[in-house]
């Protein structure tokens, strides 16, 4: 099985999709395969890593795996992503639209919340990781990734409000994903500090976070680089030398995470 990883922050626009797709990328250059399951009705990661929704075709998106509520759904969702990269290959895609928000209404069926454990059983054995980029929120579509993961890695950024949605996930991890989602060797692994910019009120917050987080924190923050939302709305990888210093940060960045993160 793969050692499944959850990218959380209950606050939106932190940069969680960012980081899922661009540790995916540093993963694949490691020769790690990748599974990335976008957990988001936005669907912003699996546009992100160049996949689009064919209205013609009709290709099956994550929402189907969870609903059919079978062992091993998610086999049948499972899709390459559109990047041209040498390592694009190593990176597989379980994609999401709009229509994921469905979901959302069955949440109180019973045992909804083991709906994706029960879709991704064997259908995530080939890869090293599994990385759910989770909607900005702690309920059902998180809870559903929250089940079936390992791990968990906050992204946050320096900010107070964004901080504070970050304690929230640690404390549902640590205080409900236990008993109510039946997962009770979930892990906080760590907090990524996302879109770091050089102003005395982001140095400030980066130390608090750093205060309530500790060692829990990963090096090297992420800098604000516009080159690194270009890449993201073009969906491409990082491989344009415009983009050197953001690729050099996630290639840091994907060494911590090797060493935070147990392998399966
Ligand atoms: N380090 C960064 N530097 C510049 N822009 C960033 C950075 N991280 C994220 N962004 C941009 O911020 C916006 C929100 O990021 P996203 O990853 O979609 O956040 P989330 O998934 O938490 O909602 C996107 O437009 C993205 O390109
Ligand atoms: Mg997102």
């Amino acid at each position: 099985m793969a050692r499944r990883v959850a990218i959380v922050n209950n606050k939106g626009g932190v940069g969680k999709t960012t980081v899922a797709v661009r540790l995916a990328e540093g993963l694949a250059k490691e020769g790690k395969r990748v599974l990335v399951v976008d957990m988001d009705p936005q669907g912003n990661a699996s546009e992100m890593l160049g996949w689009t929704y064919d209205p013609e075709l009709k290709p099956p998106t994550i929402s189907q795996a969870i609903k059919a509520n079978t062992e091993g759904a998610a086999r049948g969702v499972i899709q390459p992503i559109g990047w041209d990269a040498p390592y694009a290959g190593h990176i597989a895609l379980a994609p999401a639209t709009l229509k994921l928000e469905n979901r959302m209404a069955e949440a109180g069926l019973s045992c909804a919340w083991r709906r994706l454990v029960t879709a991704l059983d064997g259908a995530d054995d080939h890869v090293d990781f599994t990385l759910f980029d989770c909607p900005p929120s702690v309920f059902h579509l998180t809870q559903l990734a929250l089940a079936a993961a390992h791990d968990v890695v906050i992204v946050t950024e320096a900010d107070i409000y964004a901080i504070e949605a970050a304690k929230r996930v640690r404390a549902f991890v640590e205080d409900r994903a236990p008993k109510d989602l039946a997962n009770p060797t979930l892990t906080l692994r760590g907090v990524v500090i996302n879109a770091l910019t050089a102003t005395a009120v982001q140095a400030e917050q980066r130390d608090s976070a750093r205060r309530i987080f500790g060692d829990l924190i990963w090096d090297p923050s992420i800098k604000h680089r516009t080159s690194l939302a270009e890449a993201g709305t073009d969906a491409v990888p990082l491989t344009d030398p415009r983009c050197a210093e953001p690729r050099a940060m996630f290639e840091l960045l994907t060494q911590t995470f090797l060493k935070a993160v147990p392998s399966a």
